[in-house]
């Protein structure tokens, strides 16, 4: 369970000043996947960034199966997998040595590391490249390897920024089907997305932010309701229109 609430977050550069994230609330629950749709800036990675520990909110609460992300990122990190889709591995460690290196970073005993790889290899077809240096990956294998990394401690809730970017459309299904089976033993899952295709596919609650702003929040079939179709790209330009982002449309 991920419970966002009442998150802002202003980045200061010398010249000006962003509100990423204006009193941003959501919350995700157990055996469900809960996506952040959004245009590009709008402060999905932002958002993701602060649930994952990797950024401090300027005020609001955010809890990770209860435990506050400020005042025990330890315990949090530990119940999380955060992934993005340009965590760009490079060196001349192969994917094995990597994954031996998180999962002793993340204290799991060797014996389930060797467990967990098996598992993780078998589901994302990794035998072929396990031994190869990340550097002379493909970037649908890097981000295979990447996966693996970072989900070797099995964590409770994954954080996955967009998590079909850059990869082919086969590619694409074995990441969502291996979300969806994370969905299905339990685990919490958030993801953010611009592709309307992907929140439809992989959903069940979506939240739409826009400028910083949750503009709409409710589960998928919900959405479709309330605005009279069976597409999601519809809702997105109904409630971006509504909330002034669309000035040309
Ligand atoms: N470290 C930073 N310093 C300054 N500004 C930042 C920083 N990180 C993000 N921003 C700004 O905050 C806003 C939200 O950015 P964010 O990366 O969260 O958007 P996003 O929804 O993930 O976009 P995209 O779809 O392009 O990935 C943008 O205006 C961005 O320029
Ligand atoms: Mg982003």
């Amino acid at each position: 369970m991920v419970s966002v609430r009442n998150v802002s977050k202003t980045f200061t550069s010398r010249r000006k000043r962003v509100r990423a994230l204006d009193k941003v609330s959501f919350h995700a629950e157990p055996g469900e996947i809960f996506g952040l749709l959004g245009p590009n800036g709008a402060g999905k990675t932002t958002a993701l960034r602060i649930v994952a520990t990797l950024l401090k909110p300027d005020e609001g609460e955010v809890a990770v199966n209860g435990f506050n992300t400020l005042k025990k990122p330890q315990q949090v990190r530990k119940r999380i997998g955060f992934l993005t889709s340009d965590m760009r591995l490079s060196g001349n460690l192969s994917a094995r040595d990597l994954i031996f290196f998180f999962g002793d970073l993340n204290r799991v005993p060797r014996d389930m590391t060797v467990q967990r790889m098996k598992e993780l290899s078998d589901y994302l077809e990794m035998e072929d490249f396990l031994e190869r240096s990340v550097d002379k990956l493909s970037t649908g294998m890097k981000q295979k390897a990447a996966i693996a990394v970072s989900l070797i401690h099995d964590p409770e809730v994954i954080i996955f920024d967009e998590p079909t970017s850059g990869l082919d459309i086969i590619t694409s299904k074995t990441v969502t089907d291996f979300l969806k089976d994370f969905r299905s033993k339990g685990k919490t899952v958030i993801i953010s997305t611009h592709v309307m295709a992907v929140a439809e596919k992989l959903c069940d609650r979506v939240g739409i932010i826009l400028e910083g702003k949750i503009a709409e929040s409710d589960t998928l079939e919900g959405m479709l309701q309330r605005y009279s179709t069976n597409n999601l790209e519809d809702v997105f330009f109904n409630v971006a229109q509504k909330a002034g982002v669309l000035k040309n449309a």
